[in-house]
């Protein structure tokens, strides 16, 4: 069995929101092999002057606000963290260099590197710039450099990245986040499809009738006003994290589950896709004042750093066509906003309705072509957080006979769950991280990938789309629901249940 290589893991950004709530838990998580913990060793470097004894106080902190003893952490705090300034203006890669050679030479590593530059997006250029001219782009080791999204602004701003990338780094070597991918269920969407011949011969559009795509989250922007604000919710969510899971549901089996053969596929759906029209198949919204769990939650133009007559959306339902041989006509319609009235990721796909339905009052078969004649679809839910699972809804015969003497139907669900069945699913991060370190870049975004999905809304990003306002804890805009029953042949799209 591979295991992780001793190495120096360098966070840009050590002081930051990312750092605690995700990156140092989950680093402590995998380094629990003493023989991993003792070889692997964290260099925290900001602009803040810090020390390491202050990088240390607040990553036992952090530890601590994520269940662990605190006796349990401190051994691994002092031998394995250390904190070097980037220097007040963000720039002294000199003096980090130094630092990293000085720390391997002192703690026996053998010079392999993971930058992860958990950084504003607007500096991941000049980091980039700042490893490559002192050399920190190459070393006796392997050097890997992790950059979060959003992965540049626009296809041009993304296109001119991954120059800036290349130009010090082979792609080999970069690894772009979408910390949807290393969620265990979205993995799961392709065991599922690609392990199970049930559901794959059906996947495609002489069964299928729609795939509704649902990120939904209760809160707000909170503190994070002034990035979000630049950026908006197509930027935010659906660029990347919707995006990532149509591919995944659209995608042909790979010939194999090697990185390249995957994203490879990704890559082939992303480049089937057409652009959605921004006047036809795009509603935008943006939360008004509402009420949520009994409280009332204030809108978005109220939230710090937001301007008050913001026209930023924080919601977004789109259709959009795989157009292939596989999916031409099944639309993909993708909902996501903040302040909606639960956390819900899923995807429903909707089979089409049987040929001719045989279960009428008047005992005659008919056509299904309205809804009075037809029985539910199948309809298969994958929950992707939370209540991690499957849901399949079928039609039985009820017991019994109606009073008018025909067999009467009523729906039912088949269900699996992930944590009935496995216990807690792991950190996104942590798989993540793991797989930075094992040098596997399957669940990571390669950079025609990431190109192709900007070059899908060019369009959109361009367009001047009017935001419609929304109550905070509803479904989104009443525009939404209009669009929706016009957008698909069987009738309104469900609200997520
Ligand atoms: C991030 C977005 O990428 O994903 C946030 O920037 C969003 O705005 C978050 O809240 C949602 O992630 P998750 O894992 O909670 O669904």
């Amino acid at each position: 069995m591979p295991r992780i290589q001793p190495h120096l893991f360098v966070i840009f950004g050590a002081t930051g929101d990312l750092t605690k709530r995700k990156l140092i838990p989950a680093l402590y998580s995998l380094m629990q092999d003493a023989d991993v913990a003792r070889r692997c060793v964290v260099l925290g470097t900001a602009r803040s002057d810090w020390s390491d004894e202050r990088f240390r106080e607040e990553a036992r902190e952090a530890l601590r606000d994520n269940g662990y003893s605190e006796e349990a952490v401190a051994k691994w705090c002092t031998r394995n963290l250390y904190y070097q300034c980037l220097g007040t203006e963000g720039n002294d890669y000199g003096q980090l260099r130094d630092r990293v050679e000085q720390l391997e030479r002192h703690l026996g590593l053998p010079g392999n590197r993971a930058f992860y530059l958990s950084l504003p997006p607007s500096v991941y250029g000049p980091a980039i710039e700042g490893l490559g001219d002192v050399g920190l782009n190459d070393s006796s080791g392997w050097t890997r450099v992790v950059v979060e999204k959003p992965f540049g602004y626009d296809l041009d701003s993304a296109q001119a990245l991954n120059d800036q990338v290349h130009r010090h780094f082979d792609e080999d070597q970069v690894y772009r986040i979408d910390h949807y991918l290393g969620k265990e269920t979205v993995q799961n969407l392709m065991a599922f499809r690609f392990g199970n011949a049930l559901f794959e011969s059906m996947w495609n559009r002489e069964h299928i009738d729609r795939v509704e795509i649902t990120v939904a989250e209760p809160l707000g922007v909170g503190g994070r006003g002034g990035y979000y604000d630049q950026s908006g919710h197509v930027r935010d969510m659906v660029q990347n994290h919707l995006t990532q899971l149509l591919t995944l549901v659209a995608m042909e089996p790979p010939a194999s589950m090697e990185a390249n053969a995957i994203r490879d596929e990704k890559v082939k759906v992303l480049n089937a896709l057409q652009q959605p029209d921004p006047e036809t198949d795009v509603v935008l919204g943006q939360y008004a004042a509402g009420t949520m769990d009994g409280e009332r939650v204030p809108a978005y133009r109220e939230a710090p750093d937001v301007p008050a007559d913001s026209i930023t959306e924080t919601f977004a339902a789109l259709r959009l066509n795989v157009a292939n041989w596989r999916w031409q006509g099944v639309p993909f319609l993708l909902r996501t906003g903040k302040r909606l009235p639960r956390k819900l990721t899923q995807i429903a796909v909707r089979f089409q309705s049987a040929p001719i339905s045989l279960f009428q009052s008047d005992g005659a078969p008919c056509v299904p072509q309205n809804a009075d004649c037809e029985a539910p679809p199948n309809e298969l839910l994958i929950t992707l957080q939370p209540d991690e699972g499957f849901d399949l809804r079928f039609e039985v015969k009820a017991p019994g006979t109606s009073p008018d003497g025909a067999m009467a139907l009523e729906s039912q669900h088949l269900s699996f769950s992930y944590q009935d069945a496995f216990g807690p699913v792991p950190d996104a991060y942590e798989t993540l991280l793991r797989d930075i370190l094992m040098g596997d870049p399957t669940l990571f975004v390669r950079a025609d990938e990431v190109e192709a999905s900007w070059q899908l809304y060019a369009g959109l990003l361009d367009a001047d789309l009017p935001v419609h306002p929304y109550e905070a804890g509803t479904w989104g805009p009443a525009a939404v629901d209009r669009l929706l029953a016009t957008w698909t042949s069987g009738g309104p799209a469900s609200p997520p249940a």
